[in-house]
């Protein structure tokens, strides 16, 4: 969804004090959304709750960041993660994500709950933004979706092996480096 949407190149900000919260169900349908969440990306909670969260997708997210998302949170682990979004008029927002499981009484995933600061300006220019920029440029290479998906899933395998740590470990380097 929200993948061939218009983007403006503009961007917007939001306070170091603010966090964007939003909760989902199992499927990622947004249940829950705070004032800082709507007022960034320009809808109205009637507008938003129900609808695939993917409705805040920016085209120029690659893919395998949210593969790898979705694999953390169904196996009952946190992510933390650097996301652009695209707001409702085409321009966008970077955070920093902290997507944690939601879990009932008895240890079992109900949902999942997404806390947003603002990121690190430093770590998105030096890092992510070259980063995400060759995942996606690989992800489009590629003429079929499922293929490329694979190819940039590997382009991030290798860049952890060549750092020598997994995904958490890698983004806790970034977030301490800084
Ligand atoms: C709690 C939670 C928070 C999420 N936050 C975002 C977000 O801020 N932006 C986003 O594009 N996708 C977010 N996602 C991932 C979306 O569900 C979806 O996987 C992603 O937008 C890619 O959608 P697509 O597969 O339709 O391209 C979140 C998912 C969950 C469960």
């Amino acid at each position: 969804m929200a993948r061939d949407l218009p983007v403006t190149g503009v961007e917007q900000f939001f306070g170091e004090d603010e966090i964007i919260v939003s909760k989902t169900d199992l499927k990622g349908r947004l249940m829950y959304c705070n004032d800082v969440f709507l007022r960034i990306a320009g809808y109205t909670e009637a507008e938003c709750v129900g609808q695939p969260h993917s409705m805040i997708r920016h085209p120029h997210m690659p893919r395998c960041v949210f593969k790898l998302l979705w694999e953390h949170i169904e196996a009952g682990d946190e992510i933390f993660a650097y996301v652009v979004n695209r707001c409702k008029n085409g321009d966008h927002y970077w955070v920093l994500a902290h997507v944690t499981p939601s879990r009932a009484r008895n240890g079992q995933i109900v949902g999942y709950h997404s806390n947003r600061r603002v990121p690190d300006r430093g770590i998105l220019e030096n890092t992510i933004q070259p980063l995400y920029q060759k995942l996606l440029a690989e992800e489009q290479r590629q003429s079929d979706r499922k293929l490329g998906l694979q190819e940039s899933m590997a382009m991030v395998h290798r860049m952890l092996e060549e750092h020598g740590m997994p995904y958490d470990k890698f983004v806790a380097t970034l977030k301490n480096a800084a």
